[in-house]
């Protein structure tokens, strides 16, 4: 099997750093070869997904410049660097960009290499009737309300190896690093990946942050997951209810019984997600780690616009209903309303034009609408204004409009307790102390419904994210686990 396998792949050196040097091995089909520590390989059975995993001499990835508080840290950094690393080459494509759509099959790919993490690790994991994967370690007292430190696995299509991915690690290592230290927590303290942060295929997000905090309730997120659709119609209710085909953990995933995720509020104490900054605040100010004063909060919305497709060589100017140039005079109202809003930020990221043919007036184009500010009322303003803006454009054309509001949710602010627990915890390390608001989206916002939130932001360098060269240093991964390793004990 060995020899099969070493037949078919082949090795190159990546280049030279200091006294490490890396080697990449590509195996097109078939296998995915894991590199799991110094001499120990999982190969798993792979449809199509190219592999591209980097080794070098130490089993480890990076040269790692030592810290001089590194003896102060209770967490292994390189343990978890190594992890990061390789669950970023499952769904890894030719652009060096990582795609895993939830419940796709890189998505479950990497459910499973997680479950396997957290079986290893002796962490007690199951999988919920959302599909958010948990990893436990029981407390002396379970009547006491539990800590919850979570993220999500799934991306967006050609994103980064950390947005999400680092804080599920991250709780697994915070976790590991308990139970290798023999404490044993008054209250239960448990890892979670929530399901489909992204809403990548649907438009719909925050899937299993919503289900376990009750933000909606379990039959209106039926409703919504009926009526979400991907591209070719297919429900993310169809979806979710497949993903039991799976077997074993997944056996338990079935949206006819999201009720049974759903947490009761005095069960929890808080919730703790780390993450990448994803801007260039931290950067700019040479911080590895800052303090996340709040989230903003959220609107999203399909819009579709009907006209009359028609002749593009027949048809006069005055004559037309010409549903493109409505939604581009529609986009241009959008981007005047937020930005004379004095804090609101809207996005139209997604357009489809029918039938998108060159000799062809557009008889429908569907777009949505992002809208984020972290002033709820002040959003709710924006999204009024846009919203009546979008009828009256189509109402003076005499064409018609749909407009679908699919989420909503408030901004969020960190919870003083949890904040200080971490700004604790910075001190205890030496760190400054910097707060800073989220301008992007996070399962902590919808979190917020269910318990006290608190979140920590990495350094992202040159603040690129959802993108292929999304990064952070290994340096600046270490302290911020190392921060949540001993704020979550703040709060046991
Ligand atoms: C989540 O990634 C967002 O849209 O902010
Ligand atoms: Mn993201
Ligand atoms: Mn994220």
């Amino acid at each position: 099997m060995l020899a099969l396998f070493l037949s078919t792949i082949t090795f190159f050196i990546r280049g030279k750093a200091e006294t490490i040097f890396n080697l990449e091995c590509r195996l097109k089909k078939k296998y995915r070869i894991m590199i799991k520590s110094k001499g120990k390989f999982i190969i798993q059975k792979n449809s199509d997904l190219r592999v591209s995993s980097y080794l070098t001499k130490r089993g480890s990835y990076f040269n790692m410049k030592s810290r001089s508080k590194k003896s102060e840290f209770s967490i292994n950094g390189k343990r978890l660097w190594d992890d990061l690393m390789i669950l970023g080459e499952i769904g890894r494509g030719e652009d060096g960009g990582v795609t895993r759509i939830s419940f796709d099959q890189e998505d479950v790919q990497a459910r499973k290499h997680l479950l396997h993490l957290l079986e290893e690790a002796d962490l007690q994991p199951y999988m919920d009737e959302a599909g958010n994967i948990f990893g436990t370690i029981p407390g002396k007292n379970p009547d006491l309300p539990e800590v919850l430190i979570g993220s999500h696995i799934d991306t967006v299509k050609s994103g980064g190896r950390f947005d999400g991915a680092m804080g599920v690690l991250m709780g697994v290592e915070v976790l590991r690093t308990m139970k290798e230290k023999g404490i044993q927590p008054d209250r239960t303290v448990k890892v979670v990946s929530l399901t489909d942060e992204e809403g990548a295929r649907f438009d719909y997000a925050f899937v299993g942050s919503t289900a376990i905090s009750g933000a909606i309730s379990p039959d209106q997120l039926r409703k919504d997951l009926a009526s979400a659709k991907d591209k070719n119609g297919i429900s993310y209710l169809e979806v979710m209810k497949n993903a039991s085909i799976e077997g074993g953990y997944f056996t338990r995933v079935n949206p006819d019984s999201l009720e049974k995720a759903q947490f009761r509020k005095d069960q929890v104490k808080a919730y703790i997600e780390v993450h990448i900054e994803q801007g260039k605040v931290l950067e700019n100010k040479d911080l590895g780690v800052g303090v996340v004063s709040g989230i903003s909060g959220g609107d999203w919305a399909d819009i579709t616009i009907i006209g009359e497709a028609g002749h593009a060589g027949t048809i006069g100017m005055a004559e037309r209903k010409d549903a493109l140039t409505a939604a581009g005079e529609c986009l241009i109202a959008i981007e005047k309303i937020a930005a004379e809003s004095n804090g609101s930020v809207a996005t139209v990221g997604k357009l489809d034009v029918k039938p998108g043919s060159s000799n062809v007036i557009s008889g429908r184009v569907d777009f949505t609408l992002d809208v984020r500010d972290i002033s709820d009322n002040r959003r709710q303003e924006t999204v009024k204004s846009i919203f009546n803006s979008i009828r009256e454009v189509t109402k003076n054309r005499g064409l018609h409009c749909e407009i679908n509001p699919m989420q909503s949710v408030p901004s969020v602010m960190g919870s003083p307790m949890v904040n200080e627990a971490i700004q604790e915890s910075l001190h205890e390390l030496n760190c400054p102390i910097h707060h800073l608001p989220s301008g992007a989206a996070h399962d902590a916002m919808v979190m917020g419904n269910l318990t006290k939130i608190g979140m920590i932001f990495v350094r992202s360098k040159n603040g690129i994210s959802h993108h292929p060269d999304e990064w952070s240093s290994f340096e600046d991964v270490e302290l911020g686990c190392e921060v949540l390793f001993r704020t979550t004990l703040k709060l046991l």
